[in-house]
């Protein structure tokens, strides 16, 4: 065993020289193949296949001898999340993904690289959703709301608004500068420039939307009325041709949509009330 232990170290050290290149090791696994059978699909077929088993679940030399004992890492134990993460950015630490690893909210809340990513399966290698939303509960209440960007349905992914392995912007979203660029990266025509523009749609689309889910129409924070009187006051609605002279708080702004006559709500080129 201790002849295997030294070959076992000196491929994880080669590995770590040779970055992502799999070496041909297979004698090094037979120490572990002998017990498991490695011939399944999920061995096989995973990017992973020909890698060394020790490069993640370490030397396991008492278990070799007595399967009882369970002194390999554990990738599934959150307590020993350090060691696993390490074990993976000895190969992944280059992938500029990785860049912002260290200190991100993931790496700093002790998440593991296997709270997201299975090893033993083919074509589920990431797990998206269902894993963000076994942590993340209250993003799992707000996607499931009645207006919702259209995640459960498969149209896009956590990942299409997050970069999980770390960023410069807050949140984790993907755009380091502000959300407003993240929105634009697919809602293009938000952007404008108007001639007449809107204030808070320039300055943050999160003033009046959630990005995961609400209770009201468009991924609006709140009801349409309630949403645009947090800054205007419809009391004071000015008084519009053909209602009662004298009443500024007129049928028609009661009960109307705010948009029958505020349609253009993101900005107007033609319009500075954005009819
Ligand atoms: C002598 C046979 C034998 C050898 C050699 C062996 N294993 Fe195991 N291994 C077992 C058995 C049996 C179990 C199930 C033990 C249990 O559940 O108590 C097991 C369980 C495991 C588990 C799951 C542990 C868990 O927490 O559920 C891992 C991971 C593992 N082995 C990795 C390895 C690696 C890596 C090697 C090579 C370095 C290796 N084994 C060599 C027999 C062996
Ligand atoms: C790239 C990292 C990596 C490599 C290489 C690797 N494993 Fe694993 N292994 C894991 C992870 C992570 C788990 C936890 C379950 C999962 O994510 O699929 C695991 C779980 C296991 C288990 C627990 C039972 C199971 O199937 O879920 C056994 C046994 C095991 N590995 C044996 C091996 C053997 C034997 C090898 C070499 C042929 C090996 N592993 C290579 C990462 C790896
Ligand atoms: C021995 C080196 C090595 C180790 C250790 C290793 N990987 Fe990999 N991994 C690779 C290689 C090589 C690939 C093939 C694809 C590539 O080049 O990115 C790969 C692929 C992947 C992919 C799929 C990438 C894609 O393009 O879809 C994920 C996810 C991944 N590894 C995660 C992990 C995790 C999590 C661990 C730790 C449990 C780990 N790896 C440990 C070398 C390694
Ligand atoms: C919070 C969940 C989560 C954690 C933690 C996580 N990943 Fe990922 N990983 C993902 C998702 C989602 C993707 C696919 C989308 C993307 O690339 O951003 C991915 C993609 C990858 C890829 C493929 C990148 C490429 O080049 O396309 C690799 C390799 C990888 N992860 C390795 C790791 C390693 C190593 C760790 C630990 C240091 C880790 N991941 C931690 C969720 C996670
Ligand atoms: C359309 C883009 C988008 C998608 C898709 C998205 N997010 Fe977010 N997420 C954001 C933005 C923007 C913020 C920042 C919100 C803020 O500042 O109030 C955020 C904040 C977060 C936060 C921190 C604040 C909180 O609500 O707890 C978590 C956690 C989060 N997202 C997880 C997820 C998960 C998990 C998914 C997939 C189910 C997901 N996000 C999908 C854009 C998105
Ligand atoms: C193992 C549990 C776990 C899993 C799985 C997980 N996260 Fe996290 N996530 C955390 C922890 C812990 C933090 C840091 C503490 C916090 O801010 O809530 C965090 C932070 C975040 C943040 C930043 C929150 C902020 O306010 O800065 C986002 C965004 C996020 N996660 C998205 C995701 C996405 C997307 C996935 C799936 C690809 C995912 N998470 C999977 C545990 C997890
Ligand atoms: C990765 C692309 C993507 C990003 C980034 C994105 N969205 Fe979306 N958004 C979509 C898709 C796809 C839909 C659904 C369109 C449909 O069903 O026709 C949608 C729908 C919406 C809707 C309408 C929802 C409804 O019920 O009709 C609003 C509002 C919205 N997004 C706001 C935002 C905001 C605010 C941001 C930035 C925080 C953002 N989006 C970022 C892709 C994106
Ligand atoms: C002042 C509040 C407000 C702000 C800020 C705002 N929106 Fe909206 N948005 C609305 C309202 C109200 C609707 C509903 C329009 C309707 O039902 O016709 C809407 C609808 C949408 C829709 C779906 C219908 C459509 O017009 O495509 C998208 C997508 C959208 N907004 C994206 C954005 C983006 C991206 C930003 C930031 C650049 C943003 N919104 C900023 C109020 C706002
Ligand atoms: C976050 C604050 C905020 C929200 C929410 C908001 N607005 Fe505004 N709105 C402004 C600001 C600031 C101006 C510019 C005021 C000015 O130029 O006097 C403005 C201007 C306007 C104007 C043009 C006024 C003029 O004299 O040119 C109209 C019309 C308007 N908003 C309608 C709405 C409607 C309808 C909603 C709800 C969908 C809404 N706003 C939500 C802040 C907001
Ligand atoms: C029946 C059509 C109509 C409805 C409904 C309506 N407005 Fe207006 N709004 C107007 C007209 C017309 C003007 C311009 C009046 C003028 O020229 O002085 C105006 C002006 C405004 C202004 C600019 C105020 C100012 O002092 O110049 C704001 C802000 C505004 N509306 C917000 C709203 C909000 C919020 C709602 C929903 C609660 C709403 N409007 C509903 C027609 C409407």
């Amino acid at each position: 065993m201790g002849m295997l232990r030294i070959v076992g170290l000196t491929m994880v050290l080669f590995l770590m020289g040779a970055g992502m290149a799999f070496a041909a090791e297979a004698a090094n696994n037979d120490a572990c193949t002998s017990c498991h059978d490695v011939t399944e699909a999920k061995y096989s077929k995973n990017m992973h296949a020909t890698a060394s088993c020790v490069s993640c679940h370490g030397e396991a030399t008492e278990h070799q001898q007595d399967p009882s004992v369970l002194d390999m890492i554990d990738p599934n134990d959150p307590k020993q999340a350090e060691t696993v993460n390490a074990g993976c950015m000895s190969c992944h630490a280059a992938n500029q993904k990785m860049m912002f690893w260290e200190g991100s909210a993931h790496e700093a809340g002790d998440a593991s690289c296997t709270s997201c990513h299975n090893i033993h399966t083919v074509g589920t290698e990431t797990v998206e959703m269902d894993s963000c939303l076994s942590c993340h509960k209250d993003v799992r209440r707000d996607v499931n709301k009645f207006s919702h960007h259209p995640l459960k349905e498969g149209k896009m992914e956590c990942s299409s608004c997050h970069d999980v392995h770390g960023t410069l912007a807050p949140a984790l979203i993907k755009d380091a500068d502000f959300t407003n660029e993240l929105c634009y990266t697919c809602h293009t025509e938000k952007r404008g420039p108007y001639r007449f523009a809107h204030p808070p749609v320039e300055e943050n689309c999160l003033s009046c939307h959630s990005a995961h889910g609400t209770n009201s129409p468009r991924l609006l924070t709140e009801n349409l009325r309630n949403t645009c009187s947090n800054c205007h006051s419809y009391e004071h609605h000015p008084q519009i041709v053909n209602e009662d002279p004298g009443s500024r708080n007129t049928a028609m702004t009661r009960q109307a949509s705010c948009l029958n006559c505020h349609g253009n709500i993101h900005g107007s080129n033609t319009d500075h009330h954005f009819r």
